[in-house]
């Protein structure tokens, strides 16, 4: 699978992987500051942006696998700063598991290493259903976007509000309902947290609801080699929300790297 995907500056590489259902625009405030530093790489993952969908479920292994796949198109034999947001931070953890030998660090952002409840996968599946039946992503926005930006945000930017509402509906249903199920049959990486030996950076939003600042305080705690940082006035697309706070941990985590 060609995944498409953004690429600036020069300097050493950051691929950040965004959640669901987005694109690699999400980065586009780390795009222009980071991406001055460093080589950032944003990919659009499969079935979301500008990257095709493929028929069944877009299970998170194989939207790693497209990721490794897109390092090795590139000729990116040098170990990656890998970050992930939320579905992104899924698939980074399947990579830190399946590809050790890939990674320079890490960054799960908004994110968790626990798999859904069996409540939340059946959800996923009537959600899936839904989109499918009736070809419409509506239902999607309508459920996730309150969940997903912080008190702040929803208070004092609806121009930010419309334009996550936008990014989300823009998404097809069949990218949608391959990503949900993908999502709802990921496993429980918990316990390979302890195994991840590079520099880990777990940002959070003080509002995030839907990975809510404790679950990734215990990952934090889970890994060994790991930074915790706390994004205030921002929800669960912390790096966009308040960019200025996430970018100066990202630049103070990544600046320090040996
Ligand atoms: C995301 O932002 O990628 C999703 O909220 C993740 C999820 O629903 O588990």
């Amino acid at each position: 699978m060609q995944l498409y995907y953004s690429d600036d500056g020069p300097g050493r590489i950051v691929v950040l992987l965004h959640g669901f259902p987005h694109d690699h625009t999400i980065w586009d405030f780390q795009r222009t500051t980071l991406g001055s530093i460093y080589r950032l790489i944003c990919p659009d993952l499969r079935g979301h942006g500008r990257s095709p969908a493929l028929a069944g479920v877009a299970t998170i292994d194989a939207m790693a696998d497209d990721v490794i796949e897109l390092l090795d198109a590139l000729k990116i034999q040098e170990q990656v700063v890998l970050g992930g947001l939320s579905m992104g931070g899924y698939i980074a953890l399947s990579i830190a598991a399946r590809y050790p030998e890939r990674l320079r660090a890490l960054m799960l952002i908004d994110t968790r290493a626990g798999a859904d409840s069996p409540e939340a996968a059946q959800g996923r599946e009537e959600l899936a259903r839904q989109v499918e039946a009736s070809e419409d992503v509506g239902p999607v926005v309508t459920t996730m976007l309150p969940k997903m930006l912080g008190a702040a945000t929803r208070l004092n930017r609806p121009e930010l509000v419309a334009q996550v509402g936008d990014l989300m509906g823009r998404t097809s249903p069949s990218g949608i309902a391959g990503a949900l199920r993908g999502m709802a049959s990921r496993p429980d990486r918990t316990a390979e947290l302890a195994r991840i030996s590079v520099p880990t950076l777990v940002m959070v939003g003080a509002e995030d609801q839907i990975t809510p600042p404790e679950t990734a305080r215990a990952m934090a705690e889970a890994i060994p080699n790991s930074q915790f940082v706390l994004i205030p006035a921002a929800g669960h697309l912390a790096p966009l929300e308040n960019p200025a706070a996430a970018n100066e941990a990202f630049l103070k985590f990544l600046d320090a790297l040996p």
